[in-house]
């Protein structure tokens, strides 16, 4: 039997077809701009860890690793995740390699993301991220650094209305006095809160914060607030770190209900939002996270960053109307007989190693069949090798974006010949 049941690409995972590519080249290309522009190098790890990795970083009490990790036993029975972000590699192999020791390092990384998740628009369950980290700066002249270069990113993108949120989640001492007090303020109105905030309150009160459900958020105006429990060391990073964005120019507003979703942030925390993708509305987040390298094995290390959802990133370009249009060929070579073959492949090399990007025709087909290929190749000229050409040891040359004449070129000068008629980027 031929055939059968199609086989489907697994839900929320997408391919990304021959038309999206420009607009991601475009949009990676600045990216690997502005990070060099900062001093910061690519590093990439794998796609798979140890389960470990993520449960001792990201933390046992989160979404991510509560619901959902891709996370399986291989032949050896060892548990291993697909890696629902990247931190906790970089840390991971910062620590393997020695790359903290006696060292600091300005690190950045782009590539996919696996999570559970339920899909929607902007949410999927293998996505991209660019991401940097800094490890071995305590702040906070480090973390404007990073808001400096998320800001300029936005910029070369041609990327307004982006808002940046701050706030600061103070030492883990303070943050542990503020959960106390938190949790005090919400278990007395328990009854009013949603099913799953009180599931978090035994857990994790802290997410309780950035619940989505209105009446949680009413309850949640009179609640202690974080930025009154924070020690004066970490107020006074914040403030510095606020004048820093001041005096660049970068617009932010503080949230003291900003919490993160993962359990490793320490201190200054932070987020880029949108209104124009609905409900994903995040394209960046990150902040400080002191205690990981020591959390992971390593020695004490302080360390910042923040993870983009690149998703996110290209669908804001696009309504922005700044997509990259694909790159056409500068040439396309067609071949009007078999005998021609090797003489039309042979130019197509030749012209290629001058610099231009060449199609040649394939798999045969009329001279008019081929023309209309070359046209609709965006090409701006076509070449014809066919046997006539083959005995005068010439070529045709016909201007596919002018009503200029088809010319025949002698072999020998057709270099000099496409130089002087066609300007072509080489
Ligand atoms: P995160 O907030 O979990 O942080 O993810 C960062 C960004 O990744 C989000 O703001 C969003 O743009 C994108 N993102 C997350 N999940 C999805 C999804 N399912 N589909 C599409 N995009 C998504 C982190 O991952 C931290 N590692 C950030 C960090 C780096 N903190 C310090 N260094």
């Amino acid at each position: 039997m031929v055939g059968g049941n199609s086989i489907r690409s697994i839900r929320g995972m997408n391919d990304l077809l021959p038309a999206d590519i420009p607009a991601w080249q475009a949009v990676e290309d600045t990216i690997r701009s502005v990070v060099s522009h900062y001093g910061y190098q690519e590093i990439r790890t794998p796609v798979i860890e140890q389960t470990e990795l993520f449960q001792r970083s990201i933390g046992e009490g989160t979404d991510i690793v509560e619901k959902e990790m891709y996370t399986f036993n291989d032949n050896n029975g060892d548990s291993l995740t697909l890696r629902p972000e990247a931190t906790a590699s970089c840390v991971r192999a910062g620590i393997e390699h020695g790359l903290l020791h006696n060292q600091s390092q300005r690190l950045w990384y782009l590539g996919p993301m696996f999570r559970h998740e339920r899909p929607q628009k902007g949410r999927y369950r293998q996505f991209h991220q660019f991401g940097i980290e800094a490890l071995g700066w305590p702040g906070p002249d480090v973390d404007a650094e990073i808001l400096y270069l998320g800001s300029r990113l936005w910029r070369q993108l041609g990327l307004n209305d982006i808002v940046l949120e701050i706030n600061t989640l103070g030492s883990a001492q303070a943050r542990g006095r503020f959960r106390s007090a938190l949790s005090e303020y919400l278990a007395s109105r328990i009854d009013e809160l949603d099913t799953d905030s009180r599931r978090r309150l035994q857990q994790n009160p802290l997410r309780i914060l950035d619940s989505k459900v209105a009446r949680t958020q009413e309850i949640l105006a009179d609640a202690p607030d974080l930025l009154d429990f924070i020690d004066d060391e970490d107020c006074s990073s914040f403030e510095i770190l606020q004048g820093l964005l001041r005096a660049a120019g970068v617009e932010f507003q503080v949230n003291s209900r900003l919490v993160r979703g993962l359990d490793y942030y320490t201190g200054i925390v932070f987020e880029w939002t949108t209104d124009q993708l609905g409900a994903q509305n995040a394209i960046c987040a990150g902040g400080r996270y002191d205690g990981l390298v020591e959390q992971l094995g390593g020695r004490s290390v302080p360390a910042a960053g923040f993870a983009c959802g690149l998703e996110r990133l290209i669908e804001l370009t696009r309504l922005g109307g700044h997509l990259a249009p694909p790159v056409p060929p500068d040439i396309w070579v067609a071949i009007v007989d078999q005998a021609a073959i090797a003489s039309g492949f042979g130019y197509s090399e030749k012209l290629r190693d001058a610099g231009y990007k060449v199609v040649a025709n394939c798999g045969g087909g009329g001279l008019k069949k081929q023309m209309r290929r070359a046209d609709g190749s965006g090409a701006l000229v076509a070449l014809v090798v066919g046997t006539e050409e083959l005995r005068t040891q010439c070529v045709s040359v016909k201007p596919l974006r002018t009503n200029a004449p088809q010319v025949s070129v002698a072999d020998g000068e057709l270099l000099a010949h496409l130089k002087q008629h066609f300007d072509m980027e080489q």
